[in-house]
């Protein structure tokens, strides 16, 4: 059983294989939380922890509790399970609300409880999931505020064998009287403790998610969005870690927001050292009226504990989301390596031109082709059609269909790329439909890569995308799709908002958003659909539950993404990250690196290709042949099996991954250096997670090595030239 309940001193225990996490409610019914870390074992002693050691409270501190033995104490002083506006405790709340008076003070208190198998699904929103009962159980606990009649029903689930447990609640307004929501943060979790680093992903279009990490110190330390999706200068995503964790050892504390908009993550740290981790919807710009009735869900944040390191806390991630996040049913199957051919045209084609690339392709294995921007409307550049969803037929005069119908005869599959929320100032769309784009009324409407974003918070707007979109779909056989996102909004507005409800804009785009995707995905299951916004401008868990993998940035410079890739997989797995190789010198950055660690690279990702074919030279082209075979042949141990990062690129020249399969019978190392050394020394690179006791047979050569010898001595590596890289595979003996 995972949920263990203490019903005479309300005591909740989410137990996971390896982790515990317990809450429980003072006397005067207000949720504390009282321990989450490694398993403790179920004994009677947990009553113990309700015996918070108070500290008496000083000037300046509010007293509103009383403990059982007379103690006065303010909740300033305590680790709050769910904190709000409206008694002692003063510290950044996860629930705000503004009542018909004015007031905005609330007060809740324990209602009751339920505990379910299995785990329901949030509505309107992405979630993880359960695909049998057994694997997970859910606690429902409801508190009130009995002057408003307002209930919060706290929802969590514990899943026993992924070790993660996943939090969010639902806001019901049972009152008789609207009240303003301003804040629906999905957690906040506090910790009696500040010693802690925080690591969190951030940059910028071409270099997503570099890895970043700093100590805690009094005050506040957060990442955010208002930028009307996650983004790729911030990601929902941070943990909390020990100062002295690495990727093997210490203790990591990660939190993830299952969504694809405006979000805050991050902790503050009080006067008491203690720490407050908080995540949510983005309280900038946001504010919700919730009628008498009606009731508000807010995200999922999956939180995941490990006592074994930074590793291990990712290896969590990526076994829940691969397993219980994706929903495609991809998610289990190997994909094939593909060509695109945004790199190699640009808008630049036409029919011939794609054939001649497809067939070139198809000589070198790759089993899938496609067709990038620019097949639509009259878009000969990125200044118009944007919503005008109809084929090209100067350029493509045979049609979407008479085209894939070729690429099809080749024995490839097809895919095309759209991007569905966008509309360009010059379309057909745009003549019809001024008023369908965000925009305030009598304001500039502010252009990005020259387009406007549709208001996805209307309903015709979102049947419009699903109708346009279905109808090409079902127009040829197009066996994948690129759902494309290419600028962030700005001068937000909402033509049919009025002016109270302006503030739900952002989400309800998120909300408009995912009916979409859940529409157009549920109805072409068939269809393999990679999400991208401008590269990994949102990448997110929100996208990955209907889509399962992102395109994870429009850098594909190999040394790049070696950063990238690393950062991304903090808590994201290598299947859901598109990662191809493109020509040199390189389109971003004009860097010159070995077609083979161009190829290594992008290898663990979904792999692909992203250039000309009909201009390589023999050489490089011979190597597709051996990429796609190797990557045909050992995709399934990068994607479905367990990553170790034995060295980081922000540590030094060297990176390196090694992935067990899933089987744990073979295992992947690869070895990358940035820089040759003159006369350098050879590194060893320790290798981690093997059998204790196994023998493990190098399949290149040969040779035996033991679980020992490579976990304690190690294998060398050279870095005499630039970019040096080498793949080790080991099968257990
Ligand atoms: C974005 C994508 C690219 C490409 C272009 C097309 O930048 O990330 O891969 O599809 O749009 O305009």
């Amino acid at each position: 059983m995972a949920i263990i309940i203490d019903e005479k001193n309300k005591l909740f225990h989410l137990q996971s294989e390896k982790t515990s996490y317990i809450l429980g409610f003072l006397k005067e019914d207000f949720p504390v939380h009282l321990y989450w870390g490694n398993r403790l074992e179920a004994t009677p002693d947990f009553n113990q922890l309700l015996i918070v050691p108070y500290r008496w409270p000083r000037s300046f501190s509010a007293v509103d509790a009383i403990t059982d033995e007379g103690d006065r104490v303010s909740r300033d002083n305590l680790p709050i399970e769910f904190s709000t506006f409206g008694n002692s405790d003063l510290r950044m709340p996860c629930f705000h609300a503004r009542y018909k008076d004015g007031s905005t003070v609330s007060r809740f208190s324990y209602k009751g409880h339920k505990v379910y198998n299995g785990k329901k699904p949030l509505e309107g929103l992405p979630a993880t999931y359960v695909e049998d009962d057994s694997e997970a159980q859910s606690l429902e606990i409801t508190l009130t505020d009995d002057l408003t009649g307002v209930s919060i029903i706290l929802q969590y689930t514990v899943f026993e064998k992924y070790n993660a447990i996943t939090r969010s609640y639902r806001c019901e307004n049972n009152g008789n009287d609207r009240i303003t929501i301003e804040r629906a943060l999905s957690a906040t979790l506090d910790f009696k403790k500040c010693d802690f680093d925080m690591i969190q992903a951030s940059g910028a279009w071409g270099r997503e998610r570099y890895a970043q990490r700093a100590p805690l110190m009094k005050g506040d330390m957060n990442v955010w969005s208002a930028r009307g999706a996650s983004s790729g200068v911030h990601n929902p995503f941070f943990a909390l870690v020990s100062k002295d964790a690495t990727e093997t050892n210490g203790s990591a504390y990660g939190f993830n927001l299952v969504y694809s908009g405006n979000f805050i993550a991050g902790a503050t740290v009080d006067p008491y050292n203690a720490t407050r981790a908080y995540i949510g919807i983005n309280p900038f710009n946001f504010s919700w009226q919730l009628e008498a009735g009606k009731s508000f869900q807010t995200p999922e944040v999956v939180m995941i504990h490990s006592g074994e390191g930074i590793g291990e806390m990712s290896r969590r991630f990526h076994r829940l989301y691969r397993n219980r996040l994706v929903t495609s049913k991809y998610k289990n199957e190997e994909r094939s390596a593909l060509i695109n051919n945004w790199e190699a045209t640009y808008f630049d084609f036409n029919e011939d031109k794609i054939v001649s690339i497809a067939q070139k392709a198809q000589k070198g294995g790759i089993k899938l082709f496609v067709l990038d921007d620019g097949w639509f409307g009259k878009r000969d550049d990125d200044t118009s059609s944007l919503g005008d969803w109809f084929v090209d037929k100067a350029k493509l005069p045979n049609g979407i269909d008479g085209l894939c119908n070729k690429i099809n005869a080749l024995g490839m599959k097809f895919g095309l790329w759209f991007e569905p929320e966008m509309i360009s100032p010059v379309s057909k769309l745009y003549e019809a439909h001024p008023d369908w784009c965000i925009h305030v009324k009598d304001r500039e409407r502010t252009l990005s890569r020259n387009q406007l974003t549709l208001d996805l918070s209307r309903d015709d707007v979102c049947d419009y995308i699903i109708e346009s979109v279905n109808a090409v779909l079902d127009s040829a056989n197009i066996e994948y799709v690129k759902w494309d996102m290419n600028r962030n909004m700005s001068n937000v507005g909402s033509a049919l908002l009025d002016s109270e409800h302006q503030g739900e804009f952002y989400h309800r785009y998120i909300l408009g958003l995912y009916k979409v995707l859940g529409a157009i995905t549920s109805a072409h299951p068939n269809v393999l659909f990679e999400s991208c916004s401008g590269g990994g401008g949102r990448f997110d868990p929100g996208m990955l539950y209907y889509m399962p993998q992102t395109w994870t940035s429009d850098n594909t410079d190999a040394l790049a993404r070696l950063s990238i890739q690393h950062g991304t997989s903090l808590c994201y797995p290598y299947c859901t990250m598109g990662a191809h190789v493109s020509v040199v010198p390189n389109h971003q950055v004009q860097r010159v690196t070995p077609f083979s660690m161009r190829g290594n690279v992008a290898m663990p990702g979904q792999f692909g290709y992203e250039l000309d074919v009909t201009k390589l030279n023999e050489e490089d082209f011979s190597q597709i042949r051996e990429q796609v075979g190797f990557y045909e042949k050992y995709g399934s141990v990068f994607h479905r099996g367990d990553l170790f990062r034995l060295k980081n690129p922000e540590d030094g020249n060297i990176t390196a991954l090694e992935f067990i399969s899933e089987d744990k019978n073979t295992v992947i190392v690869m070895l990358y250096s940035m820089q040759g050394l003159a006369n350098s020394p050879v590194e060893y690179i320790n290798l981690q997670g093997l059998e204790k006791g196994a023998v493990y047979k190098k399949t290149q050569n040969g040779e035996m090595w033991s679980a020992d010898t490579l976990m304690n001595v190690g294998i060398p590596f050279l870095t005499d030239f630039d970019y040096k890289n080498k793949v080790w595979i080991f099968e257990k003996q």
